[in-house]
């Protein structure tokens, strides 16, 4: 399948299937995950956070993105491949398009951005040429410092009428898809049956989207020191690896005589 046949198979499970999608940052967890059946894997720019350690989003660079987008290319994986474009990577639709352009070169089959109505030209841009991209509306990590904090919305009908208009001006600009982050479960579900491609939530409360995403280290529990409260971890990896790890110093350092 071409990306745009994949992006498309993923926007047709709108109303049809709910969509499972994960963050992903390397190879061996790409392959696991796509051997597990996962719909869409994303390439984000979390990865500031959960594998480079820093405090949030806008320390994240192309070429970090690029460096792990790589490694999970290089999975091959059947489910459709997301990346962020990282802040600052899109101020103009011709840099936006460039972004683009380098991240499909090292195996993204789409792209993914935040912000409404302000990045529909950057978004058209993109889509013009032929590149798929998922929006990203409701709290938008790239703005944490501007914004002083993650914050819910969707709070006020006026807040959900606003994205509402984002929503619009993202699909008139061609998305197939759109993240909602932090929207209050009554937003996000009116958002979900308004609008005509799928919505994939993260915080959003269960069943309020067409389809979920989770960061990887919420849903394997490999982050023991920030999981936030939408959280439902299904393995508890962090304590996982420190008995493996306190088993193996204690045989090395206690060797069988
Ligand atoms: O970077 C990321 O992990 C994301 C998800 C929160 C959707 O954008």
């Amino acid at each position: 399948m071409t990306p745009q046949q994949k992006a498309a198979a993923l926007a047709a499970k709108k109303g049809a299937g709910f969509i499972a999608a994960l963050t992903c940052y390397d190879y061996p967890m790409a392959r696991l995950l796509d051997e597990a059946g996962i719909d869409m894997l994303l390439v984000g720019d979390s990865l500031g956070m959960v594998v480079l350690g820093h405090p949030d989003t806008t320390h994240v660079t192309l070429s970090h993105i690029l460096h792990h987008l790589e490694a999970v290319a290089r999975a091959k994986p059947k489910a459709l491949l997301i990346a962020d474009l990282p802040i600052h990577t899109y101020g103009t639709p011709a840099q936006a398009l460039e972004t683009a352009q380098a991240l499909v070169a090292a195996g993204a089959d789409a792209v993914k951005l935040e912000g409404g109505i302000r990045q529909a030209e950057k978004v058209h841009a993109i889509t013009a040429a032929g590149i798929p991209v998922c929006g990203h509306l409701g709290m938008l990590p790239q703005r944490v410092l501007e914004e002083g904090g993650y914050r819910k919305k969707g709070r006020t009908p006026e807040q959900t009428q606003a994205l509402l208009e984002g929503a619009g001006a993202l699909i008139e600009a061609g998305v197939f898809a759109i993240v909602l982050e932090s929207v209050i479960p009554s937003a996000a579900r009116t958002i979900s049956r308004r609008i005509p491609v799928p919505t994939i939530g993260i915080g959003c409360g269960d069943g309020t989207c067409d389809g979920e995403i989770a960061v990887i280290t919420d849903l394997l529990g490999s982050f023991p020191w920030f999981v936030p409260p939408f959280a439902k971890p299904e393995a508890d990896l962090a304590s996982q690896t420190l008995a493996a790890t306190r088993a193996y110093i204690s045989r090395v350092k206690s060797p069988a005589s």
